[in-house]
């Protein structure tokens, strides 16, 4: 397959570019594949006529989303709009990278994809115009995944390594439960949707639940460091934007779709930090 990926400098992209390396990859600078410019997207898609797009690039600075929503809207929303036109018209398949933010975090048990939506901040509502704009392609494929880490990129898992190294006190959030989710685990089960050709909405993280604490607690706890760490209420630290407090998503859905290649949290988490060179050795 030839496969054109955008937002090429991002943390899953790069684990796509090291996963998917049996196919035919094209990564273009995002200062050529612009997402804000309708004719940057036209032209390079239509130059490349990939048979798959994978559209890692957004606007994933949440807090920021909240003062630049217009432009936030452009990248996340109308963005995918046009990608879906050129790749309907090309007959390539769309990927839409999407997230558990569509979800308002009132929900009490794992979200399922046919549950309601209902985005608390602007990037979750910039996200879910991305999903509804992605359905213009008829060959789509929205993965919803959640808190996405890697050894590479910026992250909660580097930015933890970081602060501890720094001998700093870290409080953490502990009344926010999601799945971290490697790159290179969601790069590999999109990988396989594509080969498979998955149709449709299917949630895609890393199995199981825990708090930001109970994260960053488990990465110290495999690194062998004797960080200072301690939980806290998200009330204590009022961001910008709001985050659901409860953003697991439930994955019967890809289950049944084809076999499962998402490790639990804690499965990932040992890979990512018992292989952290995976860009060596791939
Ligand atoms: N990170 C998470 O926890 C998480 C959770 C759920 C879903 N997602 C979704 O997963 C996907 C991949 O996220 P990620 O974690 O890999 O994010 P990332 O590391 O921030 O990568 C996003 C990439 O998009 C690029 N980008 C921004 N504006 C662009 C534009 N106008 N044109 C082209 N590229 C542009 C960014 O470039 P700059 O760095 O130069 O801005 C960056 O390289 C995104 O769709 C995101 O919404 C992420």
């Amino acid at each position: 397959m030839r496969v054109l990926v955008t937002g090429a400098s991002g943390q899953l992209a790069q684990a796509i570019r090291l996963v998917w390396a049996e196919h035919e990859l094209l990564l273009p600078e995002e200062s050529v594949l612009d997402l804000s410019q309708q004719e940057a997207i036209r032209s390079v898609v239509a130059g490349a006529r990939p048979d798959v797009v994978v559209n890692c690039g957004a606007f994933t600075q949440v807090d920021r989303c909240e003062t630049e929503a217009e432009l936030a809207m452009r990248i996340n929303g109308t963005a995918v709009g046009w990608l879906a036109d050129v790749c309907e018209a090309q007959g390539a398949m769309l990927i839409q990278i999407s997230t558990d933010y569509v979800f308002d975090g009132t929900g009490t048990r794992p979200y399922r994809e046919d549950d309601p939506v209902n985005p608390v901040s602007v990037y979750g509502r910039t996200k879910l115009e991305g999903e509804r704009q992605a359905a213009r392609c008829s060959r789509h494929l929205i993965a919803r995944t959640s808190w996405l880490y890697d050894s590479w990129g910026k992250n909660f898992l580097n930015t933890m390594l970081n602060a501890a190294a720094q001998g700093k006190s870290l409080r953490v959030v502990d009344d926010q439960r999601g799945a971290p989710t490697t790159c290179r685990a969601l790069a590999r089960q999109l990988k396989m949707a594509a080969e498979q050709n998955w149709q449709g909405l299917v949630h895609t993280t890393c199995q199981g639940e825990t708090t930001w604490h109970g994260f960053a607690w488990a990465i110290f706890e495999a690194k062998g460091i004797a960080a200072d760490l301690s939980p806290c209420a998200t009330a204590d630290y009022p961001t910008p934007a709001r985050r659901p407090a409860y953003s697991v998503l439930d994955g019967t859905r890809r289950r049944s779709l084809g076999p499962d290649l998402m490790p639990t949290w804690q499965e990932a988490l040992a890979e990512v930090i018992d292989h952290p060179e995976f860009a060596k050795e791939a």
